[in-house]
């Protein structure tokens, strides 16, 4: 049983430009547009950017917070001799099957033009980004790159791209209370003032529900050495024990080992 739909992609249009995990266009069997991740590159995390997707969506979505739909993507035989690249081709070739990817919105806009959206409810939001962020440890919204899309049409703000949640704290060897990093940098830092009381509910809410279940729902052959069950479950329990903390930013991270090489897109 998982969370998520489970679809198969039928045909490659492009790769997604400036991408730093080899995301592709494709489409897949249910008629829809996927922006596709595969665990194809080990050097952008191979089979952890997956497990990240799956569990930043479902968190998100707990959270209430504007994502696009994801489903489980299946490599179908007939999707593989639709790609000429072949580079692309052998990146699918050492990929699981099962990969995961969301339903491409068309005519989205960066992320300034969401400042005509005028709600009430709009800093919270940026705040409650900014808190999801920090529990995932995930550092990758900044102002050159942002992760935030605008819908003109429906005037709202969407949440992308979770690759790089969780898993790099093993990267840097940061201790699982660690705050995420480069806090500041974080587009949506100048929003975080005044009481986080409602993010850090959120997330001991969303934890004594369902965490167990995301975890135990995580295809298995997504999980590795370092990226398994256990760490994962500790993960997300000494995230909710610590979350005031890593809120506030109050512990330093360690400065980067010298094997750590990720590239932030
Ligand atoms: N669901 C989506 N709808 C529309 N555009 C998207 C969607 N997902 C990703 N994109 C676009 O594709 C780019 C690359 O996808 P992203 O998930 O950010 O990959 P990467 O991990 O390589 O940065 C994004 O910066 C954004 O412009
Ligand atoms: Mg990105």
């Amino acid at each position: 049983m998982h969370f998520i739909n489970t679809v198969t992609a039928t045909h490659y249009i492009h790769s997604m430009p400036n991408s730093s995990t080899y995301a592709l266009l494709v489409i897949c069997d249910d008629g829809k547009e996927y922006v596709f991740k595969h665990a194809g590159s080990q050097e952008a995390g191979g089979t952890n950017i997956l497990i990240a997707e799956y569990l930043s969506y479902l968190v998100a979505q707990r959270f209430n917070l504007p994502i696009p739909e994801y489903s489980l993507i299946k490599i179908g035989k007939k999707f593989l001799k639709t790609i000429e690249d072949e580079n692309i081709y052998t990146m699918l070739k050492n990929s699981p099957e099962l990969c995961i990817g969301s339903v491409y919105i068309h005519g989205t806009l960066p992320f300034l033009d969401a400042f005509k959206i005028k709600s009430r409810d709009y800093k919270l939001l940026l705040k409650t980004i900014f808190g999801f962020d920090q529990y995932l440890y995930n550092e990758d919204r900044f102002p050159e790159n942002p992760n935030l899309l605008f819908i003109p049409q429906k005037m709202e703000l969407i949440v992308i791209d979770h690759s790089l949640a969780i898993w790099p704290l093993l990267d840097y060897e940061d201790t699982l209370d660690a705050p995420a990093r480069a806090r500041r940098e974080h587009i949506l830092y100048p929003y975080v003032k005044g009481s986080m009381s409602y993010v850090s509910g959120l997330i001991k809410e969303v934890y004594d529900v369902t965490i167990k279940y995301f975890i135990d729902t995580i295809p298995k052959e997504w999980l590795n050495e370092d990226l398994n069950k256990d760490f994962l479950t500790e993960f997300f329990k000494v995230r909710r024990d610590n979350i005031n903390t890593i809120l506030k930013g109050v512990k330093k991270c360690k400065k980067p080992t010298s094997n750590t090489n990720l590239s932030l897109f």
